[in-house]
């Protein structure tokens, strides 16, 4: 181990920006050598983790569970191709129950039967103070009477009673998450997307999926449990360099996959070891081909709040950490043809992977987009090599913000406005600058509006405004403080205004309203998984439950997520945790959803932890910035001419 701390510290503290990486994180004994001088790239260096045996396992029991690896050999190619994997030498010990991955991931499931009769077991209190005082806040206002309307001693003891149940709800929550956990040489890396045992088609369910993972790391953080998260963090950024081709074509070097799949195989001249091996997916098998963006930019998020939660800074400053933001900044930030300061991407690149029309600049990229910049500032170290990256991303926050919150922004007076637009204006000072034909406000938005709130449209491109509104988008806006305060308190108010719309049954509606009839042709392509009101096109998505609570805890609003919660817990367990709900109101289980979706159960516990320690959001927020704050108001103040010239002057 000496070893191993020696060569990290002459590597970092020798080799600068050289792209290193420790692949088997702490449990390799073992000595680390660089075979290649890299010039900001990992992909071509080699790192060696020396091992030592103990113990053979039969051929017939490899398989992808829970592994007490010993050591092993990490090889990374001199010249990855697409076929070769991430090969780790993981000599698996006799297993307890002796079974394979699949065995293994059948019996730690819960049983249906233990799941209401066990007591809670997540050691928390049932009368919890916080709980408490969000219950009191929503019973005020009704003389002595609960939220429902029943007399209050009868509603305490509804409440406790709905307490006990949520509390069983959440201990089943946890052992169904802690059953999710995926292993790559004996340490847990992440969580696969689905794991039901009675699903005879998994697709690519069995993979750990970056977006997914989120929730899974942010539950496990709120937990103090750290190992997981750095492990995730660590080990996807080997992935990140991976050279990936799509008919000979490689996308750049900073993208991150959509998703990675730890398989076990036979250790090439030995006929009784086996190896793990990541297996990563950055679209080139995804389907539709789907390049995800979100991923890297996720990936940031999550590693910031591992370093708030843990208070371990360490992970973030390692050299090939650093390397590795850096990366997805300069894949985000590179000059191409843009007018617009928002990421420019194809359709299907974020949870909506498949077309539903949002090419462009889709407001749920800008949202993790500005979030990722902001979390890169605060973590990047400063050094001169990094100044113009540092300079450019700065330029870009204002910019993105300036952007997002005035032509984004919808209410009924900007509708109203968009109503009376004078189009083909040309001049620097146009109103319409957009040239947005007042024909394209649809019949919808003009009963879905409420006089008190807005939200923030799902895209914006000449002459064309996604008048859809988009649930993540508009939370992660004001998570993080992309919209202004006063935005996005009236992001809430629409919620609350139009609940029965985005809520209804079960929460929250991916996108509202759906895409029907000869728009749903030709935007989805006839998509049969994407009929109106399902899956992306209006389907109901509990995971998006635990980013509606950072939202409401942010503006200290925490009844709405209660009350979203108090929803889910109704059917959520009964349902089997399934990934989404169909039609208008999310009365049915999703047509083609699994069930026991990781990020349904790992959104819930989020929200529910949270709810019940709301101070632990700020790990997870950002707070408005007095820089962008002032630079925000003084484009507001210029004229379009000054504009420019302001532009031209911070930028160099
Ligand atoms: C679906 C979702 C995507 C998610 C994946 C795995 O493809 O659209 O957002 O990451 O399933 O759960």
């Amino acid at each position: 181990m000496a070893t191993v701390e020696a060569g990290r510290q002459l590597l970092y503290g020798g080799f600068g920006r050289l792209g290193c990486f420790d692949p088997c994180l702490s449990n390799v004994n073992g000595v680390i050598s660089v075979k290649s001088g890299v010039n900001n790239t990992r992909k071509r260096s080699l790192v060696r983790g020396q091992v030592h045996k103990s113990s053979r396992v039969p051929r017939d029991r490899r398989g992808g569970g829970p592994f007490q690896g010993t050591g092993g050999v990490f090889h990374g190619k001199g010249c990855a191709s697409r076929l070769d994997s991430m090969r780790y030498n993981c000599q698996r010990k006799e297993s307890l129950n002796g079974g394979t991955a699949e065995d293994q991931r059948r019996t730690l499931f819960v049983e249906e039967s233990d799941k209401v009769i066990s007591a809670p077991s997540n050691g928390k209190p049932n009368s919890d103070v916080n709980e408490f005082k969000v219950d009191q806040t929503l019973d005020q206002g009704n003389g002595g009477f609960g939220s429902n309307g029943k007399p209050a001693a009868a509603a305490i003891n509804e409440n406790s009673s709905q307490k006990v149940k949520s509390n069983l709800i959440e201990d089943e929550a946890w052992t169904l998450l802690r059953n999710s956990m995926v292993y790559y040489c004996s340490n847990p890396i992440g969580t696969i997307a689905a794991n039901d045992p009675s699903s005879p088609s998994t697709l690519n369910y069995d993979q750990v999926f970056i977006r997914d993972f989120i929730p899974s790391g942010i539950a496990f953080l709120l937990k103090g449990e750290y190992d997981i998260v750095r492990n995730f963090i660590l080990h996807t950024l080997q992935l990140q360099s991976w050279e990936k081709t799509m008919d000979c074509y490689s996308p750049g070097q900073g993208l991150m996959p959509a998703s990675f799949k730890v398989r076990t195989v036979p250790l090439e001249g030995d006929d009784y070891a086996t190896e793990d091996v990541l297996d990563p997916d950055f679209g080139e098998a995804a389907i539709g081909r789907v390049a995800p963006v979100d991923s890297g930019l996720w990936w940031i998020i999550l590693l910031r709040a591992y370093g708030k939660c843990s208070g371990d800074l360490s992970v973030q400053e390692r050299v090939d950490v650093q390397t590795g933001i850096k990366m997805i900044l300069k894949l985000c930030l590179a000059d191409g043809f843009d007018m617009f300061p928002t990421l420019l991407v194809t359709d299907g690149s974020c949870m909506i992977d498949r077309r539903m029309g949002i090419h462009g600049h889709p407001l749920e990229i800008q949202a993790l987009f500005y979030s990722a910049l902001l979390g890169a500032r605060e973590m990047l170290a400063p050094e001169d090599a990094s100044a113009d990256l540092i300079q450019a991303l700065k330029n870009r926050l204002v910019a993105l913000s300036f952007h997002i919150r005035e032509y984004y922004w919808i209410d009924m007076r900007k509708l109203n406005e968009i109503y009376r637009y004078k189009t083909e204006e040309y001049s620097y000072d146009a109103v319409n600058k957009f040239n947005i034909y007042p024909d394209q406000i649809p019949s919808w938005l003009v009963d879905f509006m409420p006089s008190k709130g807005g939200y923030l449209i799902g895209n914006l491109q000449p002459a064309h405004m996604d008048f859809r509104f988009f649930s993540l988008g508009n939370l992660w806006s004001i998570v993080s403080s992309l919209a202004t305060l006063e935005q996005s308190h009236a992001i809430l108010d629409l919620i609350d205004a139009k609940w029965e719309e985005l809520v209804a049954d079960m929460p929250f509606k991916i996108c509202y309203p759906a895409l029907e009839g000869r728009e749903w042709q030709i935007i989805t392509g006839s998509d049969p998984k994407n009929t109106p009101w399902s899956y992306h096109n209006g389907g109901s998505w509990p995971t998006l439950l635990w980013q509606l609570t950072v939202a409401c805890i942010k503006l200290d609003r925490p009844e709405i997520a209660l009350k979203a919660l108090k929803l889910a817990e109704k059917r959520i367990s009964h349902d089997k945790w399934p990934e989404y709900y169909d039609t208008k109101r999310a009365r049915f289980i999703g047509k083609q959803a699994q069930l026991y979706q990781t990020w349904t159960v790992a959104g819930y516990l989020v929200a529910k932890l949270l709810l019940d320690n709301p101070s632990a959001a700020k790990n997870i927020v950002n707070e408005e910035d007095s820089e962008l704050v002032n630079a925000f108001s003084c484009m507001i103040s210029s004229n379009p001419r000054r504009k420019r010239v302001w532009k031209k002057q911070i930028l160099v």
